[in-house]
């Protein structure tokens, strides 16, 4: 369904690949207009298993790691076809969900305040994953120019200034840190670092299962942590993504900017960083 989709966004012109909802840039191929109405009738649950991410932090390596987590703590093996954003889901889909059995896996990467209410409401736990600033912009870079639902960026600078005006899809990078520093005390949030997970994915794994009250033995810890490194889910993404792995999984590094990011631009984010999330604790917590 997601290659059909791809087919159709190669015939769109570049200028109509994306509309703006609220201020926020979205694609209207994966999320047109009827998708983010279609939410209203989502209905959130207590056991909820809820991903969150702003674009190319991680969200789908943690997609993986979850359905893994979920699948060894909860006996349901985990649908592996559809990435599970609420704002690709459509009425239809939004429909299904409402008969699919607990524990549901949902995700998304739209801003905290466009999230729907109901997820705060019905007290859903929360996994948020957050990616330091420099990475995640060119990660994003990259998949903007191998994906043809987004538009294709004329040059890494061009890119870089939309990046930093927050004129990409789903919006400002800063605008979403400094909504999620204000929900860090919510004991449903859990926040989580791309680097932190990195250096220990095994500690990760542990935590994230904890989080959601999956009681994981350390040996499922180990095996889950194993079979979700870079190396291993590029290998299995062959045969799960097709011709679409390489979208998907391009480095799994931790400071490929260095590579693409000049000395100006490097300044001008830290500077950006400072200004806007100096002395905060998640700002403390996105190390690069
Ligand atoms: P790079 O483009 O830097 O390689 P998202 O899933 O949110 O779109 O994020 C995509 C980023 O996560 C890509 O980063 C991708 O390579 C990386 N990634 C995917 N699987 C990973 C894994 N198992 N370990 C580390 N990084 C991973």
């Amino acid at each position: 369904r997601i290659q059909s989709r791809m087919e159709q966004a190669k015939t769109m012109k570049e200028e109509d690949k994306l509309y703006r909802h609220d201020g926020v840039l979205y694609p209207v191929i994966m999320c047109p207009p009827e998708n983010l109405a279609a939410l209203e009738n989502l209905e959130a649950r207590p056991d909820d298993v809820m991903l969150v991410a702003y674009p190319k932090c991680g969200f789908n390596w943690m997609v993986a790691v979850l359905r893994k987590i979920i699948t060894a703590g909860s006996g349901r093996e985990q649908d592996a076809k559809m990435p599970p954003l609420i704002e690709f889901f459509g009425p239809e889909m939004v429909q299904l969900m409402s008969q699919a059995p607990s524990p549901r896996f949902l995700g998304t990467h739209m801003h905290p305040d466009n999230i729907p209410a109901t997820f705060t409401d019905k007290k859903t736990k929360m996994l948020v994953i957050f990616r330091n600033p420099k990475d995640t912009a060119v990660s994003f870079y990259h998949f903007s120019v191998k994906n043809p639902v987004l538009p294709t960026p004329e040059s890494w600078d061009k890119f870089y200034a939309e990046y930093m005006s927050g004129d990409v899809p789903w919006g400002s990078y800063f605008d979403h840190a400094l909504a999620w520093e204000k929900r860090l005390d919510d004991p449903n949030v859990m926040v989580i670092t791309y680097e932190e997970l990195k250096e220990d994915l095994f500690k990760g794994v542990q935590q994230i299962s904890r989080f959601f009250s999956f009681d994981l033995s350390e040996e499922q810890a180990q095996d889950i942590a194993q079979d979700s490194t870079f190396s291993a889910m590029k290998e299995s993404s062959k045969d799960s993504h097709g011709p679409m792995s390489s979208i998907f999984f391009r480095k799994g590094e931790v400071g490929d900017w260095k590579n693409h990011f000049s000395e100006a631009q490097s300044k001008q984010m830290d500077a950006e960083f400072e200004k806007q999330l100096a002395g905060t604790r998640l700002g403390a917590k996105i190390k690069y």
